[in-house]
């Protein structure tokens, strides 16, 4: 059986999640706005989650249907085979958004939603109550936009940035999906050497690293879709199987992550263990204003700004020592995030391309320089 599915991903990053699931073998059927829609079998739903590692989230397409009231919303949802997909001992918390629409207002949204798949439930399953907390959960997702309802269940659980390797935050670190996402951008492979002056807790090294090696990002974590009927645990084992054969061998690799704090560094030590990537990279304290690239370096790094860890006459500062520096050497490619809006003039230098990134709730540029 096939499946219409979307992968979520962070706005600027779409491009580089449908290049991610062609790759995969998986039929792309349409790009917007963070979103990517597919096609496929129930295996390429646990490949997707598995492998994808810039989208936020897989869900499946269980309904479509224009609404601009109430009842249309109630009724449409209601033509849901519900029971198909949700047992009595289920709970299914439901979340959504509403864009350009009629139906403004996202709680009374999910309260009509919610009501409706109930009532169709007990029809389907026979019975007369539900349990107010069941025990799986089965997370269902919607989307309005401009009165077109998109009904879908999730499949991930934990969000696909959550890899497992990062157990505890520190300092300002930048989420996983958006790290793999500048790996890509800044072309890293298997013959890559990388480096990262302002590295915190390693998150872009050791994504490029799971990059470089095409080590499947969520290799070692659990997907809610295991535990569903209609999706199983078979088919995500299938899927992890086939990806560890993907897991490139004898690469030569190299990555080193520096930082000024020798408490993230030891935050980046202890991550690249847990993502098992620790044989390629190294990390050690240094000040970046002092770091020298050699010219067959990448260089992947966000460097702090403004809103997070300084304040932006000091983060200014930083930058333009940093790239006063760094820019007299030869180096192959320095991509760097940042939300300084100044920030080509205070580095001198004007970007050969750049990048409107989100990170969290922050604009950033991507400036790539090669
Ligand atoms: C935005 S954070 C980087 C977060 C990192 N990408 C992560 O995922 O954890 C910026 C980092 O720059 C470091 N930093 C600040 N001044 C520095 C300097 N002069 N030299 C090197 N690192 C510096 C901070 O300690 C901080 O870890």
């Amino acid at each position: 059986m096939n499946y219409r599915a979307v992968a979520t991903c962070l706005f600027g990053l779409e491009k580089v999640v449908e290049f991610e699931l062609k790759r995969l073998g998986i039929d792309v059927i349409s790009v917007s706005d963070g979103r990517v829609s597919f096609e496929g079998t129930k295996t390429d739903i646990a490949r997707a989650n598995i492998n994808c590692s810039t989208a936020e989230r897989i869900l499946i397409v269980l309904d479509e249907f224009d609404a601009s009231d109430f009842d249309s919303l109630f009724d449409k949802t209601g033509e849901v085979v519900w029971g198909d997909i949700i047992s009595e001992k289920d709970s299914f918390p439901v979340k959504g958004y509403s864009i350009n629409s009629t139906l403004t207002s996202v709680p009374a949204c999910q309260r009509i939603i919610k009501k409706s798949i109930a009532e169709r439930l007990k029809r389907d399953l026979g019975v007369r109550s539900l349990p107010e907390n069941g025990r799986r959960k089965i997370a269902i997702r919607f989307s309005i936009v401009s009165d077109r309802v998109t009904l879908m269940v999730d499949t991930s659980g934990e969000g696909l940035h959550k890899r497992g390797y990062r157990p505890n935050i520190y300092g300002a670190p930048i989420k996983e999906t958006l790290a793999a996402g500048i790996s890509d951008f800044a072309r890293i492979g298997q013959n890559s050497t990388v480096t990262d002056p302002f590295c915190g807790t390693g998150t872009l090294i050791i994504e490029s690293a799971l990059r470089a090696n095409r080590i499947a990002p969520g290799l070692n974590r659990h997907f809610a879709a295991e535990s569903y009927p209609f999706i199983g645990k078979g088919a995500f084992d299938f899927a992890r199987k086939e990806a560890r054969e993907n897991i490139v061998r004898n690469s030569k690799f190299t990555a080193v992550g520096t930082d000024i704090d020798p408490k993230a560094i030891e935050h980046a030590r202890f991550n690249a263990k847990a993502a098992k990537v620790d044989e390629f990279v190294k990390f050690e304290v240094m000040d970046a204003r002092k770091y020298i690239p050699s010219k067959d370096m990448i260089v992947v790094t966000n460097p702090p700004y403004g809103e997070k860890l300084m304040d932006p006459v000091s983060s200014g500062k930083l930058i333009g020592e940093f790239c006063e520096n760094f820019f007299k050497y030869d180096f192959k490619g320095l991509y760097l995030i940042s939300g300084q809006p100044d920030f080509e003039d205070i580095a001198g230098k004007k970007a050969k391309r750049r990048r409107k990134l989100y990170n969290g709730m922050i604009v950033c540029q991507l400036y790539m320089y090669f």
